[in-house]
């Protein structure tokens, strides 16, 4: 595996790989590695010749009072990782490489309404921070096809926005969340959980799937499916940011023809914010 921080290497070494007609893959990643980032590491080995994978811990995408200094940074557990599956090239820049004039400065990728709502609404330019870094890896790239993860479905449906209102001609590939065996979905974050609150944490997916379980029994009463899913969260001990049901396709409001739904919710657990989804299809009855 080629271990690269310049922007210009990345683009020589794909240039070498496009004259060989090869398909390039890019999965865009802040490191920390677990097996939810490694599933998508091997959905792009099979959807493509090779594969890069970024590390970059994106400043631009925290807020001031966010976890950017104390997130986990382990490059080198990462880079071994990375290498045992055999991936091409692992692009790890440092912050003046991705933004020479400083990330205050930096040109930035918008997207209207997507931007806003849900975890939008309680991290400020957050997705902002996230639309503008992958587009610029999208740029160094080139790729042919992008793996993104479920888990993060709004970031999911930004970047699948983003990608049509900008022509850019990449496929958008979607993997599964990877969870713990009681159901919490993997992630760097889990580790500022204590004891305690990681015993507590698969509760979340719990609230989630419960809700799953009425719609796709027929229960047409949203309003309080997202109800009765923030009191489950607020009586298990988290303090809730948020729990709804949208459309899966674009995160709209509910119409009375959706029928492909995805139940999302944020919860804060001590010094850990956890987000976490699943999806429901809305049975047709005659
Ligand atoms: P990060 O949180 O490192 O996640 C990188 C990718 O791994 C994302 O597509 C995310 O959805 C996916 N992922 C995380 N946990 C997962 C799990 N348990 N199962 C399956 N996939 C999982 O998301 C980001 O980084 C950043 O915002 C980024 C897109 C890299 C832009 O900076």
């Amino acid at each position: 595996m080629q271990t690269v921080n310049r922007i210009a290497t990345v683009r020589d070494a794909v240039r070498a790989w496009r004259k060989e007609n090869l398909r390039v893959a890019l999965v865009p990643t802040m490191g920390n590695l677990h097996k939810g980032h490694m599933s998508l590491v091997a959905q792009a080995q099979d959807r493509a010749d090779r594969v890069v994978v970024s590390v970059f811990v994106n400043p631009l995408q925290f807020g001031p009072n966010e976890d950017f200094n104390n997130y986990p940074r382990t490059l080198e557990h990462d880079t071994e990782l990375l290498a045992t599956v055999k991936v091409d090239l692992m692009f790890a820049p440092p912050v003046y490489e991705m933004y020479p004039v400083g990330h205050e400065n930096a040109t930035r990728v918008e997207v209207p309404d997507l931007a806003g709502i849900l975890c939008g609404a309680f991290r400020p330019g957050h997705f902002t921070g996230v639309a503008t870094v992958v587009t610029k890896l999208f740029n160094i790239v080139a790729p042919d096809v992008a793996v993104f993860g479920e888990k993060d479905f709004q970031q999911l449906i930004l970047v699948r926005r983003l990608v049509a209102d900008l022509c850019l001609p990449i496929e958008i590939v979607a993997g599964p969340t990877i969870r713990d065996h009681d159901g919490l979905a993997l992630s760097s974050r889990n580790r500022y959980l204590s004891p305690g609150e990681r015993n507590l944490a698969p509760k979340l997916y719990e609230s989630l799937t419960a809700a799953k379980q009425r719609i796709e029994k027929g229960d047409g009463d949203y309003e309080a499916i997202q109800k009765s899913g923030l009191q489950a969260l607020e009586h298990a001990g988290f303090k809730p940011d948020y729990f709804a049901i949208r459309q899966a396709a674009d995160l709209a409001p509910l119409r009375a023809e959706s029928r492909d739904l995805v139940v999302l919710a944020a919860v804060r657990l001590g010094k850990a914010r956890l987000i976490d989804n699943v999806r429901a299809q809305v049975i047709e009855r005659h």
